[in-house]
């Protein structure tokens, strides 16, 4: 009986839980610490994420065939070098790989010297050097990113000289994000309109999965802050076929390559966060290395091809092998948020309606926990409601007539989740 560890407690870790959980292997799921959802597929551990001696003792006492890392934190830290050097099988990149997201300035300068198309630079620790250049280069919207993990705080854009300023000033003398502001960047501002491209590398290849595009900010017509994504669906037609094969000859074998060329062994998944020109430029916003929540939501039901076997070829490095295998659906994913979210917002709110039994919707538990026999809310994302369909816009109907079916207190959603579609057809 395969064992599995998966370490992550968000909707991309119960998504990640019901793809493993179909394969013909069977496997036996943990999750480390998981949700009121993961519960349901397997066994929770209380462990967190980022306590990396407590999964490697856990991994090792109950014989664990592999380690699915969720989160970006633990593999920035290095949890895949440490359960390596334990003899452990662990799906994700070593630290050196991982500085791919860990270091905003390291990941630039892998993209300049591979000429990987990403928006123009440059690197300060130097409060006054770095206000120095946002006075000299005088062009607004301009991006300031804290260079370290900054839990999707870490990006100003600002739209005038004192905004860039206090941005710079909150990083590198207030110590917003501790250590992860000492350095920052500053770059050009990218126009379009964003998708999001993962790809499986074994370090040899790379296979790059199917476009979905994120909902980032909180409200309808993308206004209000940035969250951690809204709500998601796949594919998009944003990305055309023209421009999908763009971003493999571009950015995905490039990046293999600069890999390669720097003796790094790259393993797990690679994120390409593209910013898409009218004109149909492609440009790196972000590369994460990981699965991207709530996109994971909407990517993994379409992928025909058994996730548990992909992971083991990417193991032993024969993914050469392997052709992805998509059902032609759509899916969509409307995420169901805490009121005050992305801000502060109360936890503890009992939910209704989560039982529901309909065909090609799924309910995908984020912030959710048991609480004597109850599912109450846990965190900001609480759920993703996933349906699969032959049109978009009935995958869309689908997953709001089950949305309008659960509640609790204080409940938000956007109800525009997918629309944008319609714009690039
Ligand atoms: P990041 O953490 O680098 O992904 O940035 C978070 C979000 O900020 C991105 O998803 C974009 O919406 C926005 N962003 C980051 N960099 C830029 C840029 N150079 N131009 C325009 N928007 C950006
Ligand atoms: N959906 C954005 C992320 O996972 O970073």
């Amino acid at each position: 009986m395969t064992k599995l560890l998966i370490i992550g407690s968000g909707g991309r870790e119960h998504a990640i839980g019901i793809a493993l959980k179909q394969s013909d292997k069977n496997p036996t799921l943990y999750f480390a610490p998981g949700n009121a959802g993961t519960a349901l597929l397997g066994t929770n551990i209380a462990i967190n994420a980022a306590d990396i001696n407590g999964l490697l003792s856990f991994a090792k006492e109950n014989n664990i065939d592999m380690t699915i890392v969720g989160p970006e934190d633990p593999l920035v830290m290095g949890i895949v070098d440490t359960f390596q050097k334990e003899n452990l099988t662990i799906f994700g990149p070593n630290k050196l790989a991982a500085q791919l997201e860990g270091s905003k300035k390291w990941a630039k300068q892998l993209m300049k010297n591979y000429n990987i198309p990403t928006a123009n630079y440059h690197a300060f620790t130097d409060y006054e050097k770095a206000k120095d250049y946002i006075k000299a280069n005088n062009q607004y919207p301009i991006v300031i990113k804290a260079d370290g993990l900054a839990a999707g705080k870490g990006v100003t854009i600002a739209t005038s000289q004192n905004e860039a300023n206090n941005a710079i000033e909150e990083c590198l003398l207030n110590k917003k994000f501790n250590d992860a502001g000492t350095e920052i960047i500053i770059e050009d501002f990218l126009e379009g309109d964003e998708a999001s491209i993962f790809a499986f590398t074994d370090s040899k290849v790379m296979l790059p999965m199917l476009a979905a595009q994120d909902h980032k900010a909180i409200g309808d017509g993308d206004t209000g802050p940035n969250t951690g994504g809204m709500g998601a669906y796949c594919p998009t037609p944003l990305v055309t076929p023209e421009m999908y094969k763009k971003v493999t000859e571009t950015i995905f074998e490039p990046l293999l390559q600069a890999f390669q060329k720097e003796g790094i062994t790259y393993k797990g998944i690679v994120y390409a966060g593209l910013m898409i020109s009218k004109t149909g430029d492609i440009s790196i916003v972000e590369f994460n290395v990981r699965f991207g929540d709530p996109e994971t939501q909407v990517v993994l039901p379409l992928l025909k091809t058994d996730l548990l076997t992909i992971f083991e070829a990417i193991e032993a490095e024969t993914l050469a092998n392997i052709s992805l295998e998509w059902s032609t659906e759509s899916a969509v994913c409307v995420v169901l948020a805490s009121g005050g979210y992305p801000n502060a917002y109360q936890k503890g709110k009992p939910i209704s309606g989560l039982t529901q039994e309909k065909e090609n919707t799924a309910i995908i538990h984020a912030g959710t926990k048991q609480d004597n026999g109850n599912i109450v809310t846990s965190g900001g994302r609480v759920l993703g409601v996933v349906s699969k369909a032959s049109q978009l816009d009935s995958a869309i109907t689908q997953a709001y007539e089950t949305t309008t079916n659960i509640s609790f207190e204080n409940m938000i959603y956007r109800t525009d989740i997918g629309q944008k579609a319609k714009r690039y057809q």
